[in-house]
């Protein structure tokens, strides 16, 4: 039996969310640049929402700039920027071929002009599309996340909308740039790194987590597999017993 076969479709993450890391390592083993391991990273990607569709799951955020990432050597920052407004000018009709919807989340206005609009445009042509959310973090952190929606509810309280009292989990969660899309079960990050890197801090609350040595360039359909039948494996408790989720007791 196939990895893929042992999958039990009932018991499927419906959002994965996952940290591609080690693009840098992968090209560096190679004696290559950087940018040869993220160019690299983009067979990962396709392989990796076509794996996540073909499947059903819903929902697939990747993480690909963090607010961090701005750190970086210039010409690294420039270059993945490029790429980025590549990848998404060309892999808008593997989106449309596959029913496919993509949306961003991070501070998309404050990317470069040319990379923001190719990602507004790519965003409302596959607007109608249905199969699977493909989420790209972009410009992302998961700290400022949480400060804007603090913002915001403040703002309200402060011009009488709202009370104090009246702030609840679902009004932040509701303030977030994943308002209306539900927590991811599972969180994989690849490169060997156990660390969570400012990614979806508050959605990340229960979620199971898989580590693999594998650099992102590297991640294929089999890797996907493999996470999903480990988190398949898993008893998620949400603070219960064994006995409790078994049903032996209440
Ligand atoms: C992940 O790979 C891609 C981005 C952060 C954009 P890295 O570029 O972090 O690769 P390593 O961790 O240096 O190997
Ligand atoms: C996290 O990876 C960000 C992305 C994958 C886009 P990094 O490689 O930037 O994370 P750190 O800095 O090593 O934690
Ligand atoms: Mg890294």
């Amino acid at each position: 039996m196939s990895l893929k076969d042992s999958i039990d479709l009932n018991n499927l993450p419906k959002h994965i969310a996952i940290i591609m890391d080690g693009n840098g390592r992968w090209a560096k083993s190679q004696g290559k640049n950087r940018l040869f391991g993220h160019t690299n990273g983009v067979t990962a990607v396709r392989e990796t929402a076509e794996g996540c569709a073909e499947l059903g799951v819903k929902y697939l955020t990747l993480y690909a700039f963090s607010t961090e990432n701005w750190n970086r050597p210039i010409l690294e920052v420039t270059g993945l920027m490029d790429l980025l407004l590549k990848t998404i000018k060309i892999e808008v009709k593997t989106l449309q071929k596959n029913n496919i919807r993509l949306k961003a989340i991070g501070d998309i206005d404050a990317l470069p002009g040319n990379t923001a609009r190719e990602l507004r445009q790519a965003k409302e042509e596959t607007a109608g599309n249905t199969r699977m959310d493909l989420i790209l973090a972009l410009n992302y952190s998961g700290k400022a996340e949480i400060m804007k929606s603090v913002k915001q509810i403040a703002e309200d309280v402060k011009q009488g909308k709202i009370n104090v009292a009246d702030i609840n989990e679902e009004m932040m969660t509701s303030h977030l740039y994943t308002a209306g899309i539900p927590d991811p079960e599972l969180m994989v990050r690849t490169s060997g790194e156990q660390r969570i890197s400012n990614f979806l801090l508050w959605q990340l609350a229960y979620a199971e987590f898989y580590f693999t040595e594998k650099f992102w360039p590297d991640f294929d359909r089999e890797e996907l597999y493999n996470a999903i039948l480990t988190y398949q494996n898993r008893e998620r408790r949400f603070g219960k017993t064994t006995e409790q989720i078994k049903g032996e007791a209440k």
